[in-house]
C-alpha cells in the first residue's frame, strides 16, 4: 500500500525544492508515496482571504504524513498572517509538539563556520512556549503602547519534550544540553531546569549539561563536539537550527520532522529554511535540505531502506562538490546530480 502524502509546496522556493524532492521519491522508490498537491500559499490568501480552506486541518488528517516546502511572501503578505494562517495551525493542530532537526556535516561542504566533529540532533519543542500567541497590545499607535507577549510552559509540555530528549540521547552518545536562559527568565525558565533534573534522575546513564541560550550559541560554534542532543523551548530552538544549519554550510543543508510521537495525527516534513524571497526566481536553491526532510518522512513511515538509498545518493553527490557551495550549482543540476546517484 502506497503511503499518503499531503504536499504543501507553499511560497518562493517552497515549490521548487519540494518538486525536487519529489522527483527523488518517484525514482527513489517507484510507488511508494501517493501525493496530492495543496496550492496552499499567499497566492491562494490574496485570492481568497485564507491560507487555507476552513477544513484544511480535517483534510490533512486523513493523510499519513505531511510534506511542506516553506510558507511566506512578506512583501505582499504579513508573516503574522501567512504563517499563522498555515504552518503554525498544522504543528498545533495534529500536536506535532518535537521538532526534531538533526544538523551534521555532508561530505564535501564548504563553509565558513565548519568544524569537524559537529554532529548534533536539536530537539525543539514546537507548539507552545514563546509561539503560543498569547498577548495583545493597548493604546495602540499611542506614546502610551503596550505590547505583550506570553511565553506558556506547561509542565505536559516541558515533561514531554525533555523525555523525547532523553529517548533520543539514550540512542546517540548519551549527552544531553538542555537549553535556557534561566539566569534572566526566573519562571519559565527555572521551572524547564527543574523539569530537566527530576527527568535526569530518571535516566542516569545521560550526561546532562545545562547552557544559558547566549553560551550554547558560541558552543555551537567553538566546541560542537562536545554537544549531541540539544533541547530547547520552541524561539530558542528556532534560532539554534539557522545556527546549525549555517554551521553545515547553509539554510539550504538543514532538514526537519514535526512530530507527533504517539502518531494520533499526521506528522509533517519540512526543510529548516523559509521561502527565500531573495533567490525565489533565480533557480539556484538548495534543494537537500528538503530532501533530507524527505528522508526523514521516509524513516518515520518505516521506509527506511529508501530513506537510506536517498541520503547516500545525497553524500556521494556532495562528496563530488556538486551543491557544496551556495549559489554555484542550479536546483536541477543538484537534483539531475542526486537522481543519477541513485542509479548507481
Ligand atoms: P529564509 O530561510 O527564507 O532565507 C534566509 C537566507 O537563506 C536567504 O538569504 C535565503 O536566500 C537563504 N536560503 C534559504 N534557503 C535556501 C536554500 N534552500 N538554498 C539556498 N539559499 C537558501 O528566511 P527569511 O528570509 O527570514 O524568510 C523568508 C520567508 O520565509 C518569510 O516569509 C519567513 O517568515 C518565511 N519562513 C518560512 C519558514 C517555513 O515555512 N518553514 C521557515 C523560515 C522562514
Ligand atoms: C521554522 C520557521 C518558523 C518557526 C516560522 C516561519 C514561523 O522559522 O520552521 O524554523 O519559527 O517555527
Ligand atoms: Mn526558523
Amino acid at each position: 500500500m502506497p503511503h499518503r502524502i499531503a504536499l504543501i509546496p507553499g511560497d518562493g522556493i517552497g515549490v521548487s525544492v519540494t518538486d525536487a524532492a519529489m522527483a527523488v521519491a518517484h525514482k527513489a522508490a517507484p510507488g511508494l508515496l501517493q501525493t496530492q498537491t495543496f496550492a496552499w500559499s499567499c497566492e491562494t490568501y490574496l485570492e481568497t482571504g485564507r491560507m487555507m480552506p476552513e477544513d484544511g486541518i480535517d483534510t490533512l488528517r486523513g493523510f499519513d504524513a505531511i510534506f511542506l516546502g516553506a510558507v511566506g511572501w512578506p512583501a505582499k503578505v504579513p508573516d503574522a498572517v501567512s504563517l499563522h494562517g498555515l504552518l503554525l495551525p498544522i504543528r498545533k493542530a495534529f500536536v506535532q509538539y518535537t521538532n526534531i532537526r538533526p544538523h551534521r556535516l555532508l561530505p564535501g561542504v564548504q563553509g565558513p563556520l565548519r568544524k569537524d566533529g559537529f554532529d548534533i540532533l536539536c530537539i525543539r519543542e514546537n507548539t507552545e512556549g514563546e509561539y503560543s500567541g498569547a498577548g495583545g497590545r493597548v493604546h495602540q499607535g499611542t506614546g502610551d503602547e503596550v505590547a505583550v507577549e506570553t511565553a506558556i510552559f506547561t509542565r505536559a509540555g516541558v515533561e514531554r519534550i525533555l523525555r523525547f530528549g532523553f529517548e533520543q540521547a539514550m540512542g546517540r552518545r548519551k549527552k544531553l544540553a538542555s537549553v535556557t536562559k534561566s539566569n534572566a527568565q526566573k519562571y519559565s525558565m527555572v521551572f524547564w531546569d527543574e523539569v530537566t533534573r527530576d527527568l535526569a534522575a530518571e535516566f542516569p546513564q545521560v550526561e546532562v549539561s545545562h547552557y544559558h541560550v547566549d553560551a550554547i550559541a558560541a558552543r555551537m560554534v567553538m566546541a560542537p563536539e562536545s554537544l549531541d542532543v540539544v533541547v530547547a523551548s520552541n524561539l530558542f530552538g528556532d534560532i539554534l537550527t539557522d545556527l546549525g544549519a549555517a554551521i553545515q554550510g547553509g539554510l539550504g543543508f538543514a532538514a526537519s520532522a514535526n512530530i507527533d510521537p504517539t502518531r494520533k495525527g499526521p506528522s509533517m516534513f519540512e526543510p529548516v529554511h523559509g521561502s527565500a524571497p531573495d533567490i525565489a526566481h533565480l533557480g539556484i536553491a538548495n534543494p537537500i535540505a528538503a530532501i533530507w526532510s524527505l528522508v526523514m518522512m521516509l524513516e518515520h513511515l518505516g521506509e527506511g531502506p529508501a530513506a537510506a538509498r536517498i541520503m547516500a545518493a545525497v553524500e556521494a553527490t556532495t562528496a563530488k562538490g556538486i551543491g557544496t557551495v551556495p549559489g554555484q550549482d542550479t536546483t536541477d543540476q543538484i537534483t539531475a546530480a542526486i537522481l543519477s546517484a541513485l542509479e548507481a
